[in-house]
């Protein structure tokens, strides 16, 4: 392949060895990134497909919401560094932001908390809902179910192709969000539902609804509520990760934003994606002890082993995902305000990264420490038990998923997602007879 590139239209040559026929491809400018090559008529003009399995070279839509540079560890929303709005903004506003593009003035923020909070109860049939499941399924498998059943509650805001159902379904689906959140945990111990308060902000009124009971007065602790706030800023969008990517091929065959959220939280639910807090913390409660963390660094490496260090690499990361800088941080600010000095999961954690960082293995394949590795500690900090830290992902990734849904229903060029394949199976052969079949 050659780089034809020239001052105005840049194009890639592609050429067929076996007919020694050349296919010219455009290639399309980012504004800011890697350059994409345009394959869009590629099966037309040659009949040929592209292979890639999981995506690694492989763009899927335009999008203005989310921009990731793996190499330099940078995340922007809507072109504004997630340290920035981790330090100055608060999770309504980012909502706001990813949404609308722009940051608000404090009239349209007013406004918009005032929309969104205006929706923060369910349906009471959705609340009779819970009590289907067994007490101790796991949380994921609630917020799946129940949001996937918000679609049969919320008919008057199914038809996508009008904006203003688009508009209320979305304040919907992130408003009720932390309700079933904070629902499907009081389930679990066997809690009366404590309804939402929309006096108070997202945050607080998430962790109200977790932690007050009806028996005592519950005050909520504004610094886990400013923590709890950062960590759903540092979760709340990562462009087209496989949870995101599952809500935009989901909702391009048309299906309403509900059922597209389901989806992409089944998709988050995974270990390899939003499961892998959770699945951090286990880890650590297993290897236990300080001395114990080479033989699992060397299980890590074990091509033979499936283990892996969780809370360790990414896929477009390969420098330090900026996020984990934010999370780590904020876990020491916890864990102090809380009067927490001694975590020995903590000190496990530090080790662990400090020696991962320093092996060759880890070095080479560039894995660093992700969001994930240092969430747990904060969560667990926090109260909340370990079965629920992908539903806290789930619930400041809903943000994430709305924007980009409504950005692909909003795209004229989109069109039903359908990847292709490349088929190793059988060629076409005759039907075999039950009483010839050997
Ligand atoms: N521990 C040990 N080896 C690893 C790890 C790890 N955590 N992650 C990747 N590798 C190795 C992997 O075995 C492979 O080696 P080789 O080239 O010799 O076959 C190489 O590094 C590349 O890995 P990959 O699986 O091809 O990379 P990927 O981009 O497909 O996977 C990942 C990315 C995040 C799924 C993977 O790094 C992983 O499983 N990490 C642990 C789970 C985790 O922490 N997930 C949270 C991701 S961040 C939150 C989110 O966005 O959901």
């Amino acid at each position: 392949m050659n780089d034809n590139s020239d001052a105005n239209t840049q194009t890639f040559t592609l050429m067929d060895n076996a007919s020694g026929d050349q296919y010219v491809l455009p290639v399309l400018e980012s504004s800011v990134g890697p350059r994409v090559i345009d394959v869009r008529k590629l099966y037309a003009d040659t009949g040929c497909f592209t292979y890639d399995p999981g995506y690694t070279s492989t763009g899927s839509c335009e999008s203005r919401i989310t921009y990731i540079d793996g190499e330099e560890g940078v995340l922007l929303y809507r072109g504004y560094p997630i340290q920035d709005l981790a330090e100055h903004s608060d999770f309504a506003e980012v909502c706001y932001l990813l949404l609308y593009g722009d940051l608000p003035t404090s009239d349209q923020k007013a406004v918009f908390e005032h929309d969104v909070t205006y929706h923060t109860m369910l349906h009471e049939q959705v609340n009779m809902f819970f009590r289907g499941f067994r007490r101790d399924s796991h949380p994921m498998a609630i917020m799946c179910g129940v949001v996937g059943a918000l679609s049969a509650f919320y008919h008057d805001s199914l038809d996508i192709s009008d904006p203003r159902h688009r508009m209320i379904a979305s304040f919907r689906m992130i408003a009720k969000i932390p309700t079933i959140a904070a629902q499907a945990y009081k389930y679990s111990i066997g809690q009366p539902f404590i309804p939402p308060q929309n006096n108070l902000s997202y945050s607080e009124n998430f962790l109200h609804m977790m932690f007050a009971t009806p028996a005592e007065d519950y005050a909520v602790s504004p610094i886990l509520a400013k923590a709890m706030d950062r960590i759903l800023i540092l979760h709340a969008d990562h462009e087209q990760n496989a949870s995101t990517s599952t809500v935009r091929l989901a909702g391009s065959s048309g299906a309403n934003p509900f059922a597209c959220i389901a989806a992409g939280i089944a998709s988050l639910w995974g270990p390899a994606h939003g499961g892998a807090n959770e699945a951090v913390l286990n880890m650590l409660e297993k290897i236990g002890d300080v001395s114990k963390i080479d033989e699992y660094v060397k299980k890590a490496k074990d091509k033979d082993d499936p283990f892996r260090l969780m809370g360790f690499g990414h896929r477009v990361y390969k420098n330090f995902d900026p996020r984990a800088h934010v999370m780590r941080q904020t876990c020491h600010e916890v864990l102090d305000e809380l009067g927490i000095t001694d975590e020995p999961l903590l000190d496990l954690a530090i080790e662990l990264e400090r020696i991962a960082l320093e092996d060759e293995y880890f070095v080479e394949k560039k894995l660093y420490p992700n969001v994930d590795f240092y969430s747990g500690i904060i969560f667990k900090a926090m109260g909340i038990p370990t079965s629920m830290f992908t539903v806290l992902f789930a619930v400041a990734r809903t943000v994430g998923w709305i924007a980009q849904w409504n950005e692909m229903v909003e795209d004229p060029s989109q069109r039903i997602g359908r990847p292709r394949q490349l088929y190793l199976g059988e060629p076409e052969r005759d039907y075999v007879m039950m009483s010839e079949r050997k």
